[in-house]
């Protein structure tokens, strides 16, 4: 069934575990998240990003619709997320999508900026009965963004800092920049776990980790542990889809039909869905 994505954040704080947060691209995608999860027996967020939805050619519902209607038939718990919307336009169709939470971007600018932008989205998301995650320090790596160095001075998330933004702002959840980058395709990440304990204790929200597909699996525990409790990941879907495809290919120069290798693409990224939900020790 669709559920609220707070809610499931929310269990996973308590259960002191994280839920996943997988991007969705295509329709397979959507599909192999929840068979995905339906395998783990656990809950589950699909996340539509702002960048999927230009590949979309601007148009949400596609994507939406698809993925309201996965979460509806799912016999796990399934949310909707609006995932790293700089647009307002953007924002404003978070409601009545089927999304019951956002997480507004606005980590690029200078920290007064962030937060006075943060804080008029976050003003309308509650009006919306929306959930709303924000970022501060900056994770780097997106698409269609500069390169950053993780650890040039204001990458990572200052604990006084992000203390200040999260009451001034009052978002419900927090992006933190702690060591990961997005977009790697080698799982070589290495978390400042001394800062995300500093983090966890200076704030009393949920911790959300982006970046996560470069993330090994032990760095992943730790940082659940301590205290992580919404994991962000998307090029991990699309290295298995891609590789999972090409090998078909590559064995069936003959091939025409889409259905063949969409087959195989999904049913690896379902498989690396339940690999990291199990990680994660999420249980339904
Ligand atoms: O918000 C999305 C995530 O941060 C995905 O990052 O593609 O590096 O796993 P990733
Ligand atoms: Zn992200």
């Amino acid at each position: 069934p669709l559920v609220a994505a707070g809610e499931l954040v929310a269990r996973a704080a308590v259960s002191r575990t994280a839920v996943a947060a997988f991007n969705v691209i295509t329709l397979e995608h959507v599909e192999a998240v929840v068979a995905g999860a339906e395998v783990a027996d656990a809950p589950v967020i699909l996340q539509v990003s702002e960048n999927a939805v230009k590949f979309r050619g601007g148009r949400l519902l596609p994507l939406a619709n698809a993925a309201s209607a996965a979460a509806e038939h799912a016999s796990v718990p399934v949310a909707l997320h609006l995932d790293h919307v700089q647009s307002d336009e953007l924002l404003r169709q978070a409601a009545g999508a089927g999304f019951s939470s956002v997480m507004y971007d606005a980590a690029r600018l200078p920290y007064a900026e962030n937060l006075a932008a943060t804080r008029a989205a976050a003003d309308w998301a509650h009006a919306q009965g929306l959930w709303i995650e924000a970022e501060l320090g900056e994770v780097g790596g997106k698409t269609g963004q500069p390169p950053l160095d993780a650890h040039a001075a204001g990458a990572r998330t200052d604990p006084a800092e992000a203390r200040a933004f999260v009451a001034d702002s009052g978002v419900d959840a927090l992006a933190v920049a702690v060591g990961s980058t997005h977009a790697m395709t080698t799982r070589t990440a290495a978390l400042d776990h001394d800062l995300l304990k500093r983090l966890a204790a200076a704030l009393d929200v949920p911790l959300v980790l982006h970046g996560s597909s470069g993330v090994p699996d032990d760095e992943l525990r730790a940082a659940v542990a301590g205290g992580i409790t919404k994991v962000n990941v998307g090029t991990a879907l699309n290295i298995a889809m891609t590789g999972a495809i090409r090998d078909y290919l590559t064995a069936h120069p003959e091939a025409v039909d889409s259905r063949k290798y969409l087959t195989v693409g999904r049913a690896a990224m379902a498989e690396t869905v339940t690999r990291i939900i199990r990680v994660l020790g999420t249980t339904g």
